[in-house]
């Protein structure tokens, strides 16, 4: 099987991160899928962002779950080098989710929940309900560093499909993997191997390997046989793997 490339908050290397343009960007360079962070508004609105306060990476300071969703739609978001660029706004997840309906049939969504430092009420059963309202339920996949977060979507939605973020080495991570019911693993590039590519797909999981923005790193993932790299590059990974 080819090692898929996944945009990491879009084309982030170059455009303002988790915005519209950075997906549609990746797209348009020929990836298979997107990765992205989600919050929830005050006022129950799901954003796409990745920290849980706006201030690195938009002109405004402040909790995004304190913020209405009119409050952080006024916000500018800036680029990787901190510059303005025109039109970058911080979309909810609806917003992005109609980019990848209309995409090509190859493209995925991998979402990631980001709850922990914050615990959002209801954000699992709600993004599941957004991605329903798409129809993308088999082209998105869950992810969370919070597996009671997994575990919770899983539990309310059985056929969602859940991958385990982690950053640390595991020991048979995939006997844990089918203990949550998870479909993939997500480790970070530096705690995975050979053994455990092959140990996952075993089992019938798949292994997506995130941030890895080395040509020659994602060449040797791909030589393991990973099932996506997860990347800021996806202009260098699309060469690299080309
Ligand atoms: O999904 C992989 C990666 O996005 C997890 O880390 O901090 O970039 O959200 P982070
Ligand atoms: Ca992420």
């Amino acid at each position: 099987m080819r090692t898929e490339i996944w945009a990491h908050r879009g084309f982030s290397a170059v455009y303002p991160e988790n915005t519209v343009m950075s997906f549609q960007q990746a797209i348009a360079l020929g990836v298979d899928g997107i990765e992205l962070d989600v919050h929830l508004t005050k006022d129950g609105a799901l954003v796409v962002i990745h920290d849980e306060t706006v201030d690195r990476t938009t002109d405004g300071t402040g909790p995004v779950g304190r913020m209405t969703l009119a409050e952080v739609k006024r916000l500018h978001v800036l680029g990787p080098q901190g510059q303005q660029v025109p039109g970058a706004r911080v979309p909810t997840l609806e917003e992005v989710l109609d980019v990848v309906a209309s995409a090509p049939l190859r493209v995925s969504v991998n979402i990631e929940l980001k709850s922990g430092v914050v615990l959002y009420p209801d954000l699992e059963i709600r993004t599941w309900q957004c991605v329903q309202q798409f129809g993308l339920q088999c082209r998105t996949v869950f992810s969370s560093f919070n597996h009671y977060s997994l575990l919770a979507l899983k539990r309310q939605c059985n056929d969602a499909n859940i991958g385990l973020l982690y950053m640390e080495g595991l020991v048979d991570p995939w006997l844990y993997a089918r203990y949550l019911h998870a479909g993939a693993l997500h480790p970070y590039h530096l705690a995975v191997n050979e053994h455990i590519v092959a140990g996952a797909h075993r089992d019938h999981l798949r292994v997506h390997v995130f941030t890895v923005n080395d040509p020659a790193e994602i060449r040797k993932l791909a030589a393991w046989g990973v099932d996506a790299v997860i990347t800021d590059r996806p202009d260098a990974a699309l060469q690299a793997l080309s």
